[in-house]
């Protein structure tokens, strides 16, 4: 059975910004323990995602995220990017050069948006900004859904946003922790505390798929194969389907969504400094949300 839905509001230093990230409980796909350091061709899978976005690249995209005024300064740095994204040898990999790049660009600009720091008027514009945050500012609850029995929510332990992604609930903490060889609900602190874990957390939210939702990896990649009932809801391959998997319940299906906006805003900047174009459906407003 499908659950529900929930409510991640993170205010902002500069705007205050409902953001909002939503996810089925349903058809959690238990990734596996392993590493799988080689791709098909036996290259060195830490190399695929460096040889996209350099360690230059890296600082042009986040210029801000080590500033001061940034509560995630010196947290998300590019080494543990790379360590993190070594984890997910598929992340950065599959398709032709432009794929790959786009693939990268889009999974950098969620998390972006995620975390951002920017404003309207912000130094080197607003999409300049990302990786600021490494947690939820004032959570309104501890994020436990007490119905979720498979995870059990542990007394006194809090499940807001931290991350890249802002992983959210004890739903998708116990899970994540397992994929990945953490106590996600004993210990969920190490998501804002040890960085590679941090960053794995949003990998793993991007490459697993989660029933009825396409994983964001096999969207990008050009992997996803939409049902009768996706096409229907016009939820087409695209950076905007992307949105739908993350948020699509608040943020699509509807027009004039400014946090859509501040998404595709990363993407385009993203794209450009990989010198790709941004691919088909850049946004979601023609686009049902799924339901749960
Ligand atoms: C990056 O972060 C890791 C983990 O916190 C740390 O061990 C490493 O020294 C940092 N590297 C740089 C270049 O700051």
């Amino acid at each position: 059975m499908a659950r529900l839905l929930f409510l991640r509001p993170v205010l902002l230093a500069a705007a205050a910004c409902l953001s909002v990230w939503m996810i089925s409980n349903a058809g959690v796909a238990e990734a596996g323990f392993g590493y799988h350091c080689d791709d098909d061709n036996g290259n060195d899978c830490k190399s695929r995602v460096a040889s996209i976005v350099t360690e230059k690249l890296y600082g042009d995209m986040f210029k801000h995220k080590d500033d001061a005024a940034c509560p995630a300064h010196g947290f998300y740095n590019y080494t543990t990017f790379l360590r993190a994204a070594a984890r997910f040898p598929e992340f950065g990999r599959d398709g032709d050069a432009a794929t790959r790049k786009r693939e990268v660009a889009a999974f950098l600009a969620q998390i972006s948006h995620e975390t951002t720091g920017g404003w309207a008027t912000a130094p080197d514009g607003p999409y300049a900004w990302g990786l600021c945050f490494k947690e939820e500012i004032s959570p309104p609850s501890n994020y436990c859904d007490a119905s979720s029995t498979r995870w059990p929510c542990v007394p006194g332990k809090s499940y807001h946003g931290r991350g890249p992604i802002q992983l959210s609930w004890n739903f998708n903490y116990g899970p994540a922790g397992q994929a990945l060889g953490f106590d996600g609900l004993g210990n969920p602190e190490v998501v804002a505390a040890d960085p590679e874990v941090a960053f794995k957390t949003a990998l793993w939210f991007w490459m697993t798929p989660r029933a009825p939702k396409p994983s964001c990896h096999d969207v990008m990649v050009g992997r996803y194969r939409p049902t009768d009932a996706d096409v229907a809801a016009n939820r087409m391959a695209g950076f905007g389907l992307t949105t739908n998997i993350i948020n699509g319940g608040i943020e699509c299906g509807k027009t004039g969504v400014p946090q859509v906006d501040d998404r595709i805003g990363f993407f385009r900047r993203y794209c450009e400094l990989l010198g790709v174009d941004v691919g088909p459906n850049l946004d979601c407003a023609q686009q049902q949300p799924y339901s749960s």
